[in-house]
């Protein structure tokens, strides 16, 4: 049995806004760490934090940090395959600028845009259980909550899109997921918002050609628009 301890219980502020490096909310992904923490001990290994500016009108929600990425860096989608298209489409776009090097020390800046985990810690094999991403969900509803000039949210893969909707209290099969599609959600939590979901950007996905470049650029091509 683990005890709980949850958000920022040391700050003695912001309890839930995000989880605390030791947060063991879910038991499975809490041992998981501890065996990457003895293992790679010069890793971040911890719950991957937002990265990002503040007070975005974009925010990108990811899966979750991938176990020699975002888990290894500490940074969202910096250090795996994933990020490599991501970070170029959002320079390409305006949404960063500087250069992407793969190391959270690269001086990349994100512009007007933020990056989020569905789940924050990394789950193995990539495949966070339903009561991980429910239980996960508190957090993904402060990082929502805390961004007041959000007009676009681009949702990476499935499981984001979803947990998004749960998260706001949407119906998700009123809001089905589609390569593209853009739903238009009048939220009481936030502005009214432009949900844009995305294939993710996993190398899986580029590898089999579910996802081009071309597909992917569409998207923050359509998200740029929706900011104009
Ligand atoms: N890295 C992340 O931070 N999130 C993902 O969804 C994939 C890789």
């Amino acid at each position: 049995m683990h005890p709980i301890t949850c958000a920022n219980e040391e700050d003695g502020l912001d309890h839930h806004q995000e989880p605390s490096k030791s947060c063991n909310l879910c038991p499975r992904l809490f041992d998981f760490r501890q065996i990457n923490q003895t293992n790679h001990t010069d890793w971040f290994n911890a719950p991957v934090p937002s990265f990002g500016a503040d007070d975005p009108q974009l925010l990108i929600i990811g899966l979750a940090p991938g176990l020699k990425g975002a888990n290894r860096t500490g940074r969202p989608f910096t250090g795996d395959f994933a990020g490599i298209l991501l970070y170029q489409t959002l320079i390409k776009y305006g949404f960063a600028q500087g250069v992407f090097d793969e190391r959270i020390d690269d001086g990349l800046k994100l512009v007007n845009c933020k990056i989020t985990n569905a789940v924050r810690c990394v789950p193995p094999e990539n495949k966070p259980t339903p009561v991980e991403i429910k239980t996960c969900q508190q957090f993904l509803k402060n990082t929502l909550s805390a961004q007041k000039k959000l007009k676009v949210i681009v949702t990476l893969g499935k499981i984001a899109h979803d947990s998004l909707l749960d998260a706001l209290g949407f119906k998700k099969s009123l809001y089905p997921f589609g390569h593209e599609s853009i739903h238009h959600l009048k939220t009481t939590m936030l502005n009214d918002i432009v949900l844009i979901s995305s294939y993710h950007c996993s190398k899986y996905n580029t590898s089999t050609k579910r996802l081009t470049e071309e597909m992917f650029h569409k998207v923050f091509e359509k998200a740029s628009f929706f900011l104009k």
